[in-house]
């Protein structure tokens, strides 16, 4: 064993402390048992008190299905918090009162008695019975024998179905929760997804037991489990299944004297799943319908009730059209139940409900109509009576009807002239021999008999009909089973249960028949293959006895000589045979026959009737049968004229009912095959496809005959018990072994207790993990080893086994916990480690990629003259944002450098003054001259100043001798105003000391010399004209326009502020310069506004003075 298991196997053991400390009242992780309130599980009873059992060092108690079987349950219920089902107020079996049980539906105790019959102590009828009575009591209608169910009819709504209950079965095993039909549905509807199992689930006892509820509720859950993805396919399929309940038991069933609501037919429902579980389809197949209940019903018991729903639901309206009146005394056919009818209303309110439901299903209104018509023929047919007339002949007497409006109306409801069913009813059509045809009138018996005989037709082929339109609905729809796999499917039985009756004909015999092919198969599936597999698995044990019905099966059913067989041929004899002739010949060949008796063959006993009584001993009991109309409804005939009849009907629903009215009358047919044999090969038929099935049971028993609550007829219920073979299924269940389990199960459930099992086992195979594990527990002397189960004698050992899973599954679950919950933080932090990784290297490649496209777009950066000047640059990603901005700027310095370095040191001045004209004038003034060369000294210029350039050197000399500047930094003619508002030609000249105003007139005297370093700033316009403000300390503004330049109106301010700003710069001073196209001046403390007026008639440019404002009059052009 390695390390980390011996680990974990030593963290699973732990302190006993926290054991009890880390169980969790609620906790999901802690089922299957569940757990439940340690206080409470205190003081739970204890069965250890009546064993001797149990120390007190266990710690809580387990709440395992083990344990629940024993019957420790920990809720701490007392009896007394337990609600017994109380007698309701007898009012009938809807009447119900019952007070809730005070525990939860999973909490049995020890006073609930054991939850499966296997688990008593002493297998007697007494102690059966006891605890079937006790459980019932406390309101437990089901109890396990194994897997088998056995229900009793609490005859009262019980608090035990709905969601809530489901949600507890659904996805449990069988053993985990206490007994239900939800984990019979449930078991059965895993095996079929889990393993891909067809299974079956065959309900059976006798009329009344509640076979009929017990699939509805097979059904409800199914429906509840599947369909997770809610197709619509699906949840249609679904609504069909749950529907088609209603509306067959409107007309199959009936109230007789066993049940209110008796199925008068067998029901066995396929429901088709796919792959994933849901259901996709269904398919219904029905049994010998007891039809001869449409024509007469035993005392205390009513027609079907589709009759009763159509007379008491229907509209007035409708009811006068299908001429009829509501009370069913009025009818032959129902008057026998009119006075057993169930309350009006629900009468009514059951009729809407199989409105809905037909609706639901997908009838049309047209085929209801047809189908409410075709009830009301019905009874009216019933009405029909025949008189023999006096013109009667001797031989054959001449028939009428009594009442020919009745006629009227069934032909009217079946679409049919009125003549010919006039003409079927009063007599028939034979034919003799060839082609010729014979018309023969009936006897009022005859015409009695064929109005009968048509009556209960019509009706079986009403039902057959309705049964196959459901089919139709329900049939799998667009199946492909190579593209959806073969479906699997869970099969639904629900058949009459074994019938007594005062007086028992062919229908009870062929009920009762049927259970005992039923029993059969049990006998087969349970009894028999629980022997096999002991032998299978090579355990040595004693064979138990029981009764095997198959002797009886073989009495019914054997060829040549069984009931059936003597009955067919019977029938088929020539001449009139008589049902005592039957009897006869029965005697005869049974005679010696153990389960077969008859007045004739045992004259002492007076319960049988000479020449009309036959008996058989049943399994489950002896039925005295009546032979009375054995051979009649064995024959099952019906005239062809009928037939005809209603294949010719204009309505074509009914006319869909009797497709074999097509055949001509002449034509020679087969014998039909009797209604006999067409049962028995329904039945073999039936068990085949049972056998191949997974088979589940549910047994169900009538608590009394007077379908009351909350009693139990011991008498009653032991007979059942008896004849199920209920005692025989727990004593072979028992008899060896209280339990078995396949090896990996076992393992699986209970590993945790064993230090070589836990986690896992590393011996040679199961079987030998198994061993260890019961030898570490000391109970290997209680076990048997089979191929490929272990079977476990007493239940006491499953019980210690179970104790000490319970007292570990809390640590399990802190151990997985703790697991899973590192397990879910590292990948978290995995997840965030690869986020932060993706991202990186994201970045990164955003980064290269950039850098790559950067490197490629400017290699061509270095080419003259533009130098890049055109490259675009690709937008950065966000982090590279501030490294792009200092590339960009360091580019652009490049750039320039590159750029400059190409000047000539003889532009760099001009250069440098038009950088910083530019740095001033840029997007402030229109045109500053920038693509003009700049020539500075325009007075020296001989073109510029051709007349005056030489007298202007002359005066440049002696001033520079004076001043001793070192440059000329520009020069030109103004036109300036003064204070005065006169306006004079000057010349204006800005060495690197002084500004200079001269007088051109003058040879260029100085008419004022202001120091450079008090001129402070200028100010321009933002137009095109040349008016100029020099500003400086201490001095007027002095106000000029530049002019008589080469050529006229040359743009030279933006020259002469770049050179004054650019000799500023280098010296390091501030030069304001101003734009604004209204300048404000200072003159000798007066303010002043200068502003330029564009006046294009205007010759040269000249100031006008007005309101103390100076205007230029520019010559625009
Ligand atoms: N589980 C149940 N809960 C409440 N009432 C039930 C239950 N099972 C049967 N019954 C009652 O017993 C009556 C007969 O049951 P039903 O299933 O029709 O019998 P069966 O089909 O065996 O003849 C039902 O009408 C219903 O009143
Ligand atoms: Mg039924």
């Amino acid at each position: 064993m390695g390390a980390e298991t011996t680990e974990a196997w030593s963290l699973l053991r732990g302190p006993a402390g926290t054991l009890q400390s880390t169980r969790h009242l609620d906790c999901q992780a802690c089922l299957p048992s569940g757990c439940g309130n340690p206080e409470a599980r205190v003081r739970a009873p204890r069965e250890g008190a009546a064993s001797g059992e149990g120390s007190p060092s266990l710690g809580p108690e387990p709440t395992s299905y083990f344990t629940t079987r024993l019957g420790r349950w920990p809720g701490g219920l007392s009896l007394s918090e337990h609600s017994p089902l109380r007698p309701s107020a007898q009012k009938g079996q809807s009447n119900l009162a019952w007070v809730p049980p005070a525990g939860r539906m999973d909490e049995e105790g020890l006073e609930c008695g054991k939850p499966d019959f296997v688990l008593l102590d002493q297998v007697t009828m007494e102690d059966f019975m006891e605890n079937l009575k006790l459980r019932f009591e406390k309101g437990l209608i089901y109890t396990y024998i194994g897997e088998v169910l056995v229900s009793v009819n609490p005859y009262q709504e019980l608090p035990l179905y709905g969601p809530e209950a489901i949600a507890k079965y659904q996805g449990r095993e069988l053993y985990e929760r206490p007994p239900h039909l939800y984990a019979v549905a449930n078991a059965a509807y895993r095996a079929m997804k889990r393993r891909s199992r067809d299974t079956c689930i065959v309900i059976s006892g006798e009329s009344g037991a509640g076979k009929t509820e017990a699939s509805k509720h097979i059904m409800q859950y199914i429906a509840a489990v599947t369909n997770p993805s809610q197709r619509a396919e699906v949840d249609r399929v679904k609504d069909v299944l749950l529907k088609s309940t209603c509306v067959l038991e409107a007309f199959g069933n009936a109230r007789t004297n066993r049940n209110h609501n008796s199925s008068r037919f067998g029901k066995y429902m396929d429901i088709n799943f796919d792959f994933k579980g849901d259901p996709v389809g269904g398919h219904i197949h029905s049994y010998l319908l007891e039809k001869s209940r449409v024509l007469k019903q035993h005392v205390g018991e009513r027609n079907f009730h589709a009759f009763y729903q159509v007379l008491r639901g229907c509209e007035d309206a409708e009811l006068q059209k299908l001429h009829l009146q509501r009370n069913p005394a009025l009818y032959n056919f129902t008057r026998q139940g009119a006075g057993l009818s169930a309350l009006e209303s629900d009468e009514k309110s059951h009729y809407l409900a199989v409105m809905e439901a037909m609706r639901v299903i997908g009838f049309s209104a047209e085929e209801v109509g047809s189908v409410h018509r075709i009830l009301a023929a019905i009874l009216h047919l019933g009405n029909i009576e025949f008189l023999e007339t006096e013109e009667a002949g001797l031989e054959q007497g001449h028939v009428a009807v009594a009442e020919e409006l009745l006629v009227d109306h069934v032909a009217q409801l079946t679409a049919t002239p009125r003549e010919l069913v006039l003409r079927c009813l009063l007599s028939r059509t034979v034919a003799s021999g060839g082609r010729e045809l014979i018309e023969k009138g009936h006897t009022a018996a005859e015409a009695s008999y064929a109005r009968d005989a048509c009556a209960k037709a019509v009706y079986q082929r009403l039902f057959e009909w309705v049964v196959n339109r459901i089919n139709g609905v329900m049939e799998p729809r667009g199946r492909d089973p190579r593209r959806d796999g073969k479906d699997t499917v869970i099969g639904v039985l629900d058949i009459y249960g074994f019938e007594v009756f005062p007086v028992n004909s062919f229908e009870q015999f062929c009920i009762n028949y049927c259970n005992e092919k039923l029993q059969q198969l049990f006998i087969q599936l349970i009894l028999k293959q629980e022997q096999e597999e002991y032998e299978r698995e090579g355990i040595a044990w004693q064979s138990v006895d029981y009764f095997n019905n198959a002797t009886i099966v073989e009495l019914v059913e054997r060829p040549h000589r069984g009931v059936l067989a003597v009955l067919d041929e019977a029938c088929s004899a020539a001449g009139t045979i008589t049902d005592r002739i039957f009897l006869q010949s029965l005697d005869t060949h049974h005679r010696h026959h153990p389960h077969y008796t008859s007045r004739q063959l045992c004259p002492t006993d007076k319960t049988m009737e000479f020449g009309r009584d036959f008996r058989i001993k049943h399994y489950a009991g002896d039925v005295t049968y009546s032979v009375e109309g054995f051979i009649d409804k064995n024959r099952d005939h019906l005239f062809q004229d009928f037939k005809r009849l209603m294949y010719n009907s204009s309505d074509p629903t009914l006319r869909a009912m009797w497709p074999d009215g097509q055949q001509d009358i002449t034509e020679v047919t087969k014998r039909p095959l009797t209604a006999g044999t067409l049962f028995k090969n329904s039945m073999v038929a039936l068990v085949e496809n049972l056998a191949c099935k997974e088979p589940f049971y549910v047994r169900c028993i009538k608590p009394n005959e007077d379908k009351v609550a909350a009693r139990l007829d011991e008498d009653h219920c032991r007979h059942q018990v008896a004849y199920l073979g209920l005692l025989e299924n727990v004593r072979v269940r028992r008899a060896g072994f209280a339990s078995r389990q396949p090896y990996p199960r076992f393992l699986l459930r209970y590993k945790m207790t064993c230090e070589y099992t836990w986690p896992n086992h590393l011996l040679g195979s199961d079987r030998a993990a198994v061993s260890a594990l019961l030898e570490q527990h000391g109970l290997q002397g209680d076990v048997a080893f089979g191929h490929t189960k272990l079977f476990i004698r007493s239940p006491q050992t499953l019980v210690t086994l179970e104790q000490s899973r319970a007292r570990l599954i809390p640590i399990i679950v802190l151990l997985l916990q703790k697991a899973w919950r590192g397990t879910l933080a590292r990948r978290h932090c995995r997840q965030l480690r690869a986020v932060y990784t993706i991202m990186r290297w994201f970045r990164r490649h955003k980064v290269r990629a950039h850098l790559a496209e950067l490197q490629r777009r400017f290699q061509a950066a270095r080419q003259p003259p533009l130098y890049g000047r055109d490259l675009v640059w690709p937008p950065p990603p966000a982090v590279l944002q501030p490294f792009q901005d200092t590339c960009q700027a360091l580019f652009c310095r490049w750039r320039a450098r590159q750029l400059v370095k190409n000047i000539p040191p003889s532009d760099m001045a001009q250069i440098k003054a038009k950088v910083a004209a530019m740095g001033v004038l840029q997007e402030l003034r229109q045109d500053w001259g920038c693509r003009r060369a700049w020539v500075r000294d325009y007075l020296s210029s001989a073109t510029d100043n051709p007349t005056a350039s030489g007298l202007f050197a002359e005066r440049l000399k002696a001033l520079r001798d004076k001043d001793n500047f070192g440059a000329v930094l520009f020069s030109s003619h103004v036109r300036k105003v003064n204070r005065f508002s006169k306006s004079r030609d000057r010349a204006l000249l800005l060495t690197d000391r002084h500004l200079y105003k001269l007088d051109p007139g003058r040879q260029y005297r100085v008419m004022r010399a202001v120091p450079l370093e008090a001129v402070t700033g200028l100010s321009v316009t933002s137009g095109r004209d040349q008016l100029v403000v020099l500003h400086a300390r201490g001095q007027d503004d002095l106000v000029v326009c530049l002019h008589r330049s080469r050529p006229p109106l040359d743009n030279r301010v933006g020259e002469l502020v770049g050179v004054l700003a650019a000799y500023c710069q280098g010296k390091g001073r501030a030069l304001e310069v101003r734009v604004s196209d209204c300048i404000p001046l200072s003159q000798r403390g007066a303010r002043r506004l200068v502003s330029v007026e564009p006046k294009p008639e205007q010759p040269e440019p000249d100031f006008r003075c007005s309101r103390g404002a100076f205007t230029l009059l520019w010559p625009s052009r």
